[in-house]
């Protein structure tokens, strides 16, 4: 066990069973490296301000610097009576420099802004992960699109059958709240990207630290500027974490969508061998499970966020430890999602889609009503509440019939529709025919937006340029932080350099 090196007024160690309540050393280990930066940021700082001397400082660097080798080979030595990641990097630098040295690395610094600037950084870094992994899907998405512009189906609303539309259109439905969720991640990026180092446990210090600099070290936007909202809000956690809810209510929709129409009755798609699984008894079945389990893990995401939220509900104002146990659930919420589009993306690029069975459905339980509607509006003149009324009681009397629509004549149609309405009403044989024909439906419906293979292509367009502006965006910020992460390297490699500290100095 290793020994402590701060213990305060607290005489006693905790409990076997306490101190493994209390440690998040494992929830730790990807903030590590962050929290080396940190400190190495914090420590040149103070060189610069002459709270510690350069000596000091070069001797620190070496050892953060030995730390990180070590973590990296697996073998730095992680304690759990070292209650976190912050504990066990100092107590590794104070028992190898001894705490003539090592003691002066946590000055002007508590564990609560030191927390929350490893989180700001791991969190900054994984918005570009996701941001870039969604766009990813959207790529792939508007590229399967780009198949089937022209391949009919059915639209459905109440899962019943609404209107007429393609296997494109559908596609890139998906495109537009995916794009604008990246659009949420970016704009987040500006407040989580904002440092809290120099808050101190709550209220400051007194030692003359200079807070911008850590800031510009570290790669960050700016401070966060009061002391006390710095070391403890934990809002750009929520926030974050909510985007990804909402991401997953999107790829779960998606995945709910394909395991629907992959069934035996719908027939639409088939998803590749590589994301289903058979069953221990019945060889026949081929289950969607990659799909179900995204829909579950999407549950689990949304349910992250809203513990997270709940357990900032109840505290006080200042750092408390319940604050350690925010972390998981993003965590959990942020790989799940990761997961989760990867799955989606391979679900995408792989599904065979089974046109035929698509166009055939398209027109089934009067699909075409609306068209008709709308085409006595614009051919007949009439109202269209008038119109809505008359083809509602047609299609009452074909469905007892068990007729379809463009299974009538012109000239039955008119006859039926000037009966039902109490007046003359001609309708012509090409509207007859456009109403058998789904392409020719949709083909009409060149409304902004809509179904037509032209507005789909628009659309198609948008999404390319929309997806190419914040693909950059994305870009613009990971370079800014790997340039930061550059140039404080550089700065550790000259300080070590300069004083040749090494073993034994
Ligand atoms: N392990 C703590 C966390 O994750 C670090 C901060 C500890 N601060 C404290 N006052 N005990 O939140």
């Amino acid at each position: 066990m290793a020994k402590r090196f701060f213990v305060g007024r607290v005489s006693k160690p905790p409990s076997d069973i306490v101190k493994h309540a209390l440690s998040s050393l494992r929830d730790d280990l990807r903030l590590f490296e962050y929290d080396i930066d940190g400190t190495e940021a914090h420590n040149i700082m103070l060189a610069e301000q002459g709270i510690n001397t350069v000596r000091d400082c070069a001797t620190i660097l070496y050892w953060l610097e030995q730390a990180r080798n070590l973590f990296r080979e697996g073998r730095f030595p992680l304690d759990e009576s070292l209650e976190d990641v912050h504990t066990a990097i100092e107590h590794f630098v104070v028992s190898k420099a001894g705490i003539g040295y090592g003691g002066r690395l946590h000055a002007g610094r508590s564990r609560n802004d030191q927390v929350a600037v490893d989180i700001r950084m791991y969190v900054r870094d994984e918005i570009i992960e996701v941001s870039r992994t969604l766009l990813e899907l959207v790529e792939s998405l508007s590229g399967r699109s780009k198949e089937f512009v022209y391949a009919v189906m059915p639209g459905y609303t109440h899962l019943q059958h609404a209107q007429v539309t393609t296997f494109a259109h559908f596609l890139t439905s998906y495109c537009y709240p995916l794009l604008r969720n990246v659009e949420r991640l970016l704009e987040a990026f500006r407040r989580v990207n904002r440092c809290p180092l120099g808050a101190s446990a709550l209220a400051g210090t007194s030692l003359p630290l200079n807070r911008e600099r850590v800031a510009e070290l570290l790669g960050f936007d700016g401070i966060i500027t009061h002391s006390v909202d710095a070391s403890s809000s934990r809002d750009f956690m929520c926030e974050v974490a909510s985007i990804l809810s909402l991401i997953a209510l999107d790829l779960s929709k998606m995945s709910e969508d394909l395991v629907t129409w992959s069934t035996h009755e719908f027939g639409f798609i088939e998803l590749a061998d590589e994301l289903c699984s058979t069953s221990s008894v019945m060889p026949q079945k081929r289950n969607p499970d990659a799909l179900e389990l995204v829909r579950a893990m999407c549950a689990e995401v949304v349910s992250s966020a809203y513990s997270l939220h709940l357990m900032l509900s109840k505290l006080p104002s200042g750092y408390m430890r319940d604050l350690q146990l925010t972390k998981p659930p993003l965590w959990r919420a942020i790989d799940s999602v990761k997961q989760v589009l990867q799955v989606m993306k391979e679900a995408v690029e792989t599904l065979t889609v089974n046109v035929d069975r698509m166009r055939e459905a398209s027109l089934a339980n009067y699909a075409n009503a609306v068209d008709l509607a709308e085409a006595l509006v614009m051919e007949c003149g009439l109202g269209f509440r008038e119109a809505h009324a008359a083809v509602g009681k047609l299609v009452k009397q074909l469905s007892t019939e068990g007729r379809a629509i463009h299974q009538l004549s012109s000239e039955e149609l008119s006859g039926r529709l000037s009966e039902i309405l109490g007046k003359k009403i001609r309708v012509g044989s090409d509207l007859a025919q456009l109403l058998s024909n789904p392409l020719k439906l949709v083909e009409r419906r060149r409304v902004l937006g809509g179904p037509s293979p032209q507005s789909v292509e628009r659309m198609l367009e948008e999404i390319s340029s929309q997806k190419t502006t914040l693909l950059q965006e994305v870009e613009k910020r990971e370079k800014r932080i790997g340039q930061a992460k550059q140039a404080l390297q550089r700065i550790v490699r000259e300080y070590l350099e300069r004083y040749a500290v090494g073993e034994g100095s």
